[in-house]
């Protein structure tokens, strides 16, 4: 509560460093700017105390301080995914959902259920890795959650609660944000897939370097 409140208060102060947070589920280690263009945000080893997350109707929850952004989100079975290599397929990169994207910065609570992947290995009791990557503007950022998959885990209505879309406006003059709430409600379950050709070759070429 108190990160996410100092983490709001950077976004409405319109800090261009900010590149985007993961807020949850927990990332593998507190926020480093300069290091999120690298493999899982700088964090190259697994965390040994796994969040919980669920098999199906889950969700993701970032902060984004640029317009025009896109998120997707890598998925890794191994017990010690410490490179991108670690998040491939049989067909190359291991997507668990496609592009999820908006024209403004601010808070989203985006979709995610694992269970609708059909991924090998992803199930219940399962240790995975997510990777959320996401491109807009300072070029191709990643933060990686570590995650025990349980079929029976129920939100809390707290955590529900912080499932929003607040947009933030691109000035940096604190007085003029006007965050309007989205639906918490309506999550909706489908794949993005617009853009996501043109994307993932940008997130592919980076990934090569
Ligand atoms: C999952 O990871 C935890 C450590 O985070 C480990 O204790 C446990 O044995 C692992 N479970 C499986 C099924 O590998
Ligand atoms: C894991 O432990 C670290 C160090 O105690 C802590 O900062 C972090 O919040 C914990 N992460 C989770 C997902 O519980
Ligand atoms: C974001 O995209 C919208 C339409 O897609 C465009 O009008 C706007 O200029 C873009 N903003 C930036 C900062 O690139
Ligand atoms: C992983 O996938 C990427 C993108 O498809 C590819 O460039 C890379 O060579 C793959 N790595 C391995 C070890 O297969
Ligand atoms: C928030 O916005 C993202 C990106 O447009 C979208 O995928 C997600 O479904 C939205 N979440 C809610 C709770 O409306
Ligand atoms: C997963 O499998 C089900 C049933 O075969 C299918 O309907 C669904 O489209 C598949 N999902 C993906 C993402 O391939
Ligand atoms: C969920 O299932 C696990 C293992 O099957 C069990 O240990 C745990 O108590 C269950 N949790 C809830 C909330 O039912
Ligand atoms: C949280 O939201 C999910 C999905 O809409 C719902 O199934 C669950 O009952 C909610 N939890 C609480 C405590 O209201």
């Amino acid at each position: 509560m108190h990160r996410s409140i100092l983490s709001t208060l950077a976004l409405f102060a319109g800090a261009c460093t900010a590149h985007f947070h993961l807020n949850y589920p927990e990332p593998r280690g507190v926020f480093v700017g300069d290091k999120e263009p690298s493999f899982c945000g700088g964090y190259t080893e697994v965390t040994t105390n796994r969040s919980t997350f669920p098999l199906s109707g889950g969700f993701f929850r970032i902060q984004q301080a640029h317009p025009n952004w896109s998120a997707a989100v890598l998925i890794s079975t191994e017990q010690d995914p410490n490179s991108f290599d670690a998040f491939n397929g049989t067909n190359g990169q291991q997507f668990a959902r496609y592009w999820a994207k908006a024209d403004f910065p601010g808070q989203f609570c985006i979709p995610l259920d694992l269970s609708n992947t059909n991924i090998t290995g992803v199930r219940d009791g399962a240790n995975v890795t997510i990777q959320i990557a996401v491109t807009g503007g300072d070029g191709n950022l990643y933060q990686c959650a570590d995650l025990t998959l349980a079929e029976n885990f129920t939100f809390t209505q707290a955590l529900n609660d912080t499932c929003t879309n607040t947009t933030a406006s691109t000035t940096s003059t604190a007085g003029s944000t006007s965050p309007t709430s989205g639906s918490g409600a309506s999550r909706v379950t489908s794949l993005q897939l617009s853009g996501y050709v043109v994307l993932l070759s940008a997130l592919g070429a980076a990934m090569m370097l």
